[in-house]
């Protein structure tokens, strides 16, 4: 009789262990330890007659990757350019976000591929009736709900799609374990095994997968390993607007982003996100500062919104919402130690618009500035924009790709652009309607600003 093998799993991110242990010496979580059963085939590994030989490089012929294009351009950008065939992609987000709505889009759109989506979520009457929300015409995508892979595997070898969406991940289980579906051990399994497929019959695959509470795709980050492309889509429940990026890309940038906004009708793609960051308000108010970012190769102005008070309880507090907390930190260290502003019995607070995380540095000097006019209460004239990055020191920094930056604020309307004077000499300021203002010191800037 075949011995029955059991083994732990962390069913958060995916460490194996021989015992029970109470606290997960990979992720630290508490209690995420289940037993799981294993049952591993005999692997051929030892066998001589394999088939692979090493190669030399120079002999292998270059095959251009083929790019499909998901008729998504958002997608198609983060993707690097299109759908490589016989890859494995993974679409991570919290529930509720539209990742099965993302997917039909793209399924339905993409008219002249045979297409299957396999749902282990929802019924085909569920996904027509929001088909029939997104309103796009189809006659060549199939709908197949099922849960076991080796059914889905027979199906589609009777049909034969060119691209395959499995919604999701987590719903599918494999004959070859016996734990339940969800659990690590299956999902690791179902992946390698969709993987194995995609590879040989070159066709593309999309997984969706469901996010744990903080952010990690639920279960194994070994997932991560496995697939060639990690997408991940979020955003405010409570605001419209979603960003699709990838956090990793065999084929491509992983600095890209895409912005959609969840419509009635599906998802809409956002081409000119400048218009959603920068909030409508005519008003001028204090505390807020506009920088003139960059996320992958896109430039976009977004508003940056500070607030500070006295602190009501001993210990000030420090939050931020899509900006890095102990930048944050630096920066204030930063104007209370070279620029000699006393903050450290306020609260301080900073929000970015639009629900959207940013980590590009030029927005450092927006962030002072709006920390500093909220302090003040004085606001920031609402044709001025700001694009550098401060140092310890207190010295403005120059950031890379300025003139994108110049020339996207140059067309949204703004008149005055504060940079680095260590960038001078890499613009043509004279090709500009915009005024730059070159600052070297947060003093400066000040000044500048309140003369
Ligand atoms: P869904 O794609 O089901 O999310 P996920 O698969 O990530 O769990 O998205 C569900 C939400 O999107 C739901 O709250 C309703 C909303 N929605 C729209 O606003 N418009 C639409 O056209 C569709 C299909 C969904
Ligand atoms: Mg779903």
């Amino acid at each position: 009789m075949k011995k029955q093998k059991t083994s732990f799993f962390c069913q958060n991110c995916g460490v194996e262990s021989l015992k029970w242990v109470g606290k997960c010496p990979s992720c630290n979580e508490w209690n995420t330890f289940i037993e799981e059963k294993v049952i591993k085939e005999k692997t051929q590994s030892n066998s001589k007659n394999t088939k692979t030989k090493p190669e030399l490089i120079s002999n292998i012929s270059s095959l251009g990757e083929e790019r499909i294009d998901t008729k998504i351009n958002e997608l198609n950008l983060i993707l690097g350019g299109g759908l490589v065939s016989g890859s494995l992609v993974l679409i991570g987000g919290e529930p509720g976000i539209g990742k099965s709505t993302l997917v039909l889009q793209l399924a339905l759109s993409m008219k002249e591929h045979k297409i299957l989506y396999v749902s282990g979520e929802e019924s085909p009457n569920q996904i027509k009736l929001r088909a029939d929300r997104l309103n796009i015409p189809n006659e060549n995508c199939f709908i197949l709900a099922e849960t076991f892979l080796d059914n889905i595997f027979s199906h589609i070898q009777n049909l034969e799609p060119q691209i395959i969406i499995v919604d999701s991940i987590q719903t599918i289980y494999s004959s070859k374990l016996e734990s339940s579906p969800g659990s690590v051990s299956q999902i690791r399994e179902c992946t390698a095994e969709i993987l194995e497929f995609a590879k040989k019959s070159n066709t593309p695959v999309l997984l969706v997968g469901h996010i744990t509470k903080d952010g990690a795709i639920a279960g194994p980050k070994v997932l991560e390993h496995i697939v060639d492309t990690v997408l991940q889509f979020e955003g405010d429940h409570n605001n419209l607007y979603r960003i699709l990026r990838a956090t990793k890309n065999r084929f491509g940038s992983t600095s890209e982003l895409g912005i959609f906004e969840m419509q009635n009708s599906g998802l809409r793609e956002v081409s000119n996100p400048s218009e959603m960051l920068l909030s409508q308000n005519s008003e001028k108010l204090s505390g807020t500062a506009i920088a003139s970012s960059i996320e992958g190769i896109r430039p976009f102005l977004i508003e940056i919104q500070a607030l500070v008070s006295t602190a009501a309880y001993g210990t000030p507090q420090r939050s931020s919402t899509g900006f890095d907390l102990r930048r944050l930190n630096m920066l204030l260290a930063v104007l209370e130690k070279r620029a000699g502003f006393r903050l450290s019995s306020k609260d301080v607070f900073l929000n970015i618009a639009g629900g959207l995380k940013v980590n590009d540095p030029a927005n450092d000097l927006a962030v002072i500035v709006a920390i500093m006019s909220s302090n003040l209460d004085i606001p920031i004239e609402k044709d001025i924009c700001f694009a550098a990055e401060i140092g310890l020191t207190g010295e403005i920094r120059p950031v890379s790709r300025i003139d994108q930056r110049i020339a996207e604020a140059e067309k949204l309307g703004f008149k005055k652009i504060f940079i680095s004077k260590y960038n001078e000499k890499n613009i043509a300021s004279a090709k500009y309607k915009i005024q730059t203002i070159f600052v070297g010191k947060v003093e400066d800037v000040f000044k500048q600003l309140y003369s």
